[in-house]
């Protein structure tokens, strides 16, 4: 395709510096954005008087033409147009003539670029938002089903302290929820249209920028054209938020991991989300997981890559901020399916209860009910400590576990100790009773599913 900027330069370019120099491989995917907000750029310039009417009512035709045309695959994007924006207009004024020249009229790709990205990002956090919704609610239906499972809680890796699975499941719900909150509040900074903005400095014709963002749904304008065509924060911040969210992904894929394995064996992943392996043919293998944990990596390269991309370049535009796209693409599509794979891996992931009770029956992870128990019966908690210390060492070289050593032998140790010591140290009774707000009982963890079952509502009710 002819260079549209050829003037001061009449030499054609190198080759392979024309390869290096196009974006329209990864910005090709910019084109409903570049032609929507091309179709306000006229519906502007005719209402301020800058374009004739009947040249507005052709170029709003050509470009709906392009539209439906590419997206019915009867016009494909010309990979040797330099960008996504030179290929429409030329694309324009192949079908239009003369008149497809006027839309460039107080614009610069500058802004257009800045335009096309922020529009593209918005629906994209608006898709996002919805996964991250559907995950929540997986999460929160599993916990239902399983919050009453006893499980061994961990601290350090190492058996703590009994919960329920539906404890465990609710807590990465919150940290979903968060996310969630994040990609509302980028959104904000988002939503602010810097088309009119043009090169860097504004434009001499009488242009209404205001118009044109509320047209394209903007909340407000960037006040200042300078930041207007230079300001990625939006990207960086929305490359953030995706990051965290791959990091509570990549720990949650790190305990599926864990619990799928003949070591754990606490869930059984369905077979539509688990691989075999070519040889051995016991394996049931957690890729999804594996690749998720793997993929966080990615998105944290792209944050890094964006924020190193911005670092240190001059104001207004420069040419390294077309390196901008190809992160914020891959951030984007990476954590869209990661949440499309793990909200039904996990809804159809089941728990082995008993296993998982098995566990928390060894590991003495009662010790700190049989200590709060002397406690309660008036020793100091330190004593009571130091007393459940020694009586565990005992058992683990005695080969016994707390729930089984006779009454006679807990007398040895303190004749504090009576035979409603097994009530206060039995697994079922030690949920039981952890009570507190955000606990682990089985009345506690429904109210953390009712309080976010009710934020869910509401934020579906916002959707709709
Ligand atoms: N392809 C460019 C980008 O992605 C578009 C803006 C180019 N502007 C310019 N003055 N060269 O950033």
């Amino acid at each position: 395709m002819k260079k549209m900027w050829a003037g001061r330069t009449a030499g054609e370019l190198n080759k392979i510096a024309d390869k290096f120099n196009a974006s329209i491989p990864f910005d090709k995917r910019l084109y409903r954005q570049d032609i929507t907000g091309s179709i306000m750029h006229a519906e502007m310039l005719a209402a301020k008087g800058i374009i004739p009417a009947a040249a507005k009512d052709h170029i709003i035709e050509g470009l709906e033409g392009i539209l439906e045309d590419l997206e019915s695959g009867k016009l494909e994007v010309d990979l040797t147009a330099e960008d996504v924006h030179m290929f429409v207009e030329g694309a324009l004024t192949e079908r239009i003539g003369a008149e497809g020249k006027m839309l460039h009229t107080a614009r610069s790709r500058n802004d257009q670029v800045a335009l096309d990205l922020r529009m593209y990002v918005k629906e994209e956090i608006e898709d996002l938002q919805q996964l991250v919704l559907e995950m929540v609610e997986a999460l929160t239906d599993k916990a239902e089903e399983y919050k009453k499972t006893v499980m061994p809680g961990y601290t350090h890796l190492q058996r703590a302290q009994p919960i329920t699975f539906g404890h465990h499941l609710m807590a990465y719900a919150m940290m979903y929820l968060r996310d969630l909150d994040r990609l509302k509040d980028v959104y904000k900074r988002t939503n602010v249209s810097p088309i009119g903005c043009c090169a860097l400095a504004g434009t001499t014709y009488l242009t209404d920028r205001r118009m044109e963002a509320k047209g394209l749904g903007f909340d407000s304008i960037c006040l200042n054209s300078l930041d207007g065509v230079s300001d990625r924060d939006y990207s960086v911040e929305l490359l953030s938020a995706l990051s965290i969210l791959m990091m509570h992904f990549s720990r949650l894929a790190e305990e599926v991991v864990l619990w799928s394995s003949w070591e754990f064996k606490f869930v059984e992943l369905s077979d539509s989300f688990t691989t075999g392996s070519s040889i051995m043919p016991q394996k049931k293998n957690p890729d999804m997981a594996e690749l998720a944990r793997g993929k966080t990596g990615r998105v944290y390269g792209d944050l890094m890559s964006l924020l190193t991309v911005l670092k240190g370049i001059p104001l207004a535009y420069n040419k390294d901020m077309q390196e901008d796209k190809e992160p914020v693409f891959d951030a984007i599509d990476t954590a869209k399916i990661c949440l499309q794979v793990f909200a039904p891996m996990i809804r159809e992931m089941k728990a082995n209860e008993e296993n998982m009770m098995h566990a928390a029956q060894k590991g003495f992870i009662n010790a700190t009910d049989l200590a709060d128990y002397l406690t309660k019966k008036g020793m100091p908690f330190r004593e009571a400590y130091k007393i459940t210390g020694t009586i565990v060492s005992d058992c683990v070289k005695s080969g016994m576990v707390l729930e089984n050593l006779p009454l006679e032998e807990y007398r040895k140790y303190s004749d504090m100790f009576e035979q409603d010591l097994y009530d206060a140290i039995d697994l079922i009774n030690c949920v039981k009773r952890r009570n507190s707000e955000g606990g682990t009982s089985v009345e506690s963890v429904e109210a953390q599913i009712q309080a976010v079952r009710n934020i869910l509502e509401e934020e579906k009710g916002e959707w709709e």
